[in-house]
Order: C-alpha cells, then sequence, then structure tokens
C-alpha cells in the first residue's frame, strides 16, 4: 500500500482513534449493565438491562471492533509505521483480534440471557454463573482496551525482526 499523504493519514487516524475509545467507552457501558443485571433483584430493570447489553454488543461493539480493526491496519500500511515492524502495532493487531474473536463468541449467550430474561417466570437466581462470567468478562476487556490505548500513546520502542530488517534495508546504500 502506498503511503499516505498528510491528509489522508490525519483522516484515517481520526477514524481509528473514534473507533477504538469509542470501543473502550461501549464495553464500560456493557459493564455497567453487566453488574446492574447481576446485582439487582428487581425483575423490570434485570431484564431491559440483558435486552440493553444485547443491543450494544451487536450494534456498537461489533461495528466499533471491526472499524478499529480495519483502520488500525489501514494506518499502519499506508504510513512508514508498517504492520508488523514494531512491537506496540503487532501486540495491539493480536489483541484486537483476539477480543473481537472472544467478543463474537460470547454475544450468543449474552442474547440467551437477554430472552431469558424478559420471560415470564425469570427470578433473580437464574443463570447465575453466566451473568457472573459477563461481569468478570466485561470488566477484563476493559482492562485490556486500556492496555491498547496506553501501548499506542506511549509507542515503546521495540521493532521486530522483520521491522529491524526493514530499517538496514533503508539505512543501507543504494
Ligand atoms: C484495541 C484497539 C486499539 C486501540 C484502543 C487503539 C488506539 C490508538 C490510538 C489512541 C492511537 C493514536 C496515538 C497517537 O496518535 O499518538 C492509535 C494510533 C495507531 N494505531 Fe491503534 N488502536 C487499536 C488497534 C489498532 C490496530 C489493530 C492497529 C493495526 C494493526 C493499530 C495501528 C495503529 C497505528 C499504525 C497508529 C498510528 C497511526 C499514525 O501515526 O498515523 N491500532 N491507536
Amino acid at each position: 500500500m502506498a503511503t499516505m499523504s498528510p491528509r489522508v493519514r490525519k483522516l484515517a487516524l481520526t477514524a481509528h482513534v473514534t473507533a477504538s475509545v469509542g470501543w473502550f467507552g461501549a464495553v464500560a457501558v456493557f459493564l455497567a449493565l453487566a453488574v446492574t443485571g447481576l446485582a439487582t433483584r428487581d425483575a423490570a430493570t434485570v431484564g431491559p438491562a440483558y435486552v440493553a447489553m444485547d443491543v450494544t454488543g451487536w450494534y456498537v461493539i461489533v461495528p466499533l471492533c471491526l472499524a478499529s480493526l480495519v483502520t488500525g491496519v489501514v494506518s499502519s500500511l499506508g504510513t512508514t509505521w508498517g504492520l508488523l515492524r514494531h512491537y506496540w502495532i503487532t501486540v495491539k493487531l493480536a489483541i484486537t483480534v483476539l477480543a473481537t474473536g472472544a467478543l463474537l463468541l460470547h454475544l450468543p449467550p449474552i442474547s440467551r440471557v437477554a430472552t431469558a430474561a424478559a420471560a415470564p417466570g425469570w427470578t433473580g437466581a437464574d443463570l447465575v454463573d453466566l451473568r457472573t462470567r459477563l461481569v468478570v468478562q466485561s470488566g477484563a476487556a476493559l482492562l485490556v482496551l486500556l492496555g491498547a490505548t496506553a501501548l499506542s500513546v506511549y509507542k515503546p520502542q521495540g521493532r521486530t525482526r522483520h521491522g529491524q530488517r526493514h530499517k538496514e534495508r533503508q539505512a543501507a546504500p543504494a
């Protein structure tokens, strides 16, 4: 991919930061809903909390994490950063791919809780293990995304082997 012009690069970076940090914010909402769903006994609150989680997951978090991945790859390939030259980018790529996979695996159980919580006869004692896991997983996801944001801002030095070879080739006289 050719290097982007400064104007296009800024546009790509704006889209990337918006999607990535928006993803963090949406997961914070997810965690608040998961805690509410687990801690509240009031059936009138519990059902809507899981329905809101289901909607937030499919219509906000999935689009944002895919947008973060696509815009991140564009920002990498369209700049001298490259995709696999620097550890901070390779680690973010791995985090984003793994987090997206984990999210897609965990959304169907959330839909299951949302359906069960909205059904008559639901009690606060139903599906407690699954609901507890949702709290733990949302909290863990939030920490991982915080780590990815810190990596992006600090950009710790350290090139991959591929990045080192690339640098040597650049430095070699033509
Ligand atoms: C967890 C997901 C991610 C978060 C929270 C995140 C966050 C950010 C933030 C806040 C910046 C701006 C840093 C600055 O300008 O000082 C940034 C830049 C960048 N990110 Fe990400 N990112 C994520 C995923 C990815 C992925 C998957 C890639 C690519 C594989 C990537 C590649 C990049 C690159 C190359 C830049 C610098 C772009 C430039 O200088 O034009 N990011 N990221």
